[in-house]
């Protein structure tokens, strides 16, 4: 049952199921549509592993932190939905579900292919040549955007030596003078 939930979560507990009082999801999708392949797949935020992380301290809520907590994370948040009871059927069986797809694996010990792996780090990628004039134009604005809202605790100057100053600037970038 907790893999059909897991694949078909809309037909079981989503917003249009025949009993009102399973209608906990607020959307149709279903954990499937980002735990890929019902939560077995490598990089595909996988269930497989997840039983042995928990309970978990939490720093930063200074909570020990549930699987089903974790579960109705993703029903409040991912599926717009409800908190499902602790001791419905339906939570019962994701934590039964992701208990076998975990078994066997150590506590305390990362199963590899957890998460969703790491992305490419675009920022380091040159900017092709073949793209033209339009996007050599723009490119850099994008990137300083960027720049400044991923390194907002970089000091101002460091982007202006790397973008060049404004004019408003304290700081001389090194080829001014
Ligand atoms: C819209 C995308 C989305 C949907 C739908 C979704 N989740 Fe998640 N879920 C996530 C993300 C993102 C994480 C965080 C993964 C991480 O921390 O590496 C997560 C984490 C989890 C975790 C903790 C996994 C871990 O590695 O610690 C569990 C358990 C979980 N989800 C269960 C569910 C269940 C059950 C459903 C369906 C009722 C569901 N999720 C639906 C996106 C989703």
């Amino acid at each position: 049952m907790g893999r059909d939930l897991t694949t078909e979560t809309y037909a079981h507990i989503g917003p249009e199921v025949a009993d009102p009082a399973k209608r906990f999801a607020g959307s149709d999708m279903a954990c499937q549509s980002c735990h890929l392949e019902a939560g077995t797949k490598k990089f595909g935020l996988p269930f497989v592993g997840v039983f042995a992380d928990f309970p978990q301290y939490r720093a930063r809520e200074g909570e020990v932190g549930m699987l089903e907590d974790r579960i109705n994370g993703c029903m409040t948040r991912s599926l717009n939905g409800k908190a499902l009871p602790i001791d419905s059927p339906e939570m019962k069986a994701f934590v039964a579900y992701i208990e076998f797809l975990s078994d066997g694996r150590p506590i305390g010990r990362k199963t590899p292919g957890r998460g969703s792996g790491k992305m490419e780090d675009w920022r380091a990628r040159p900017i092709p040549s073949s793209v033209g004039r339009f996007t050599n134009r723009t490119a850099p604005a994008v990137t300083e955007r960027t720049a400044r809202a991923s390194e907002s605790a970089t000091p101002r100057a460091t982007c202006s030596r790397r973008f060049g100053a404004p004019k408003a600037s304290t700081t001389e970038p090194a080829w001014a003078g």
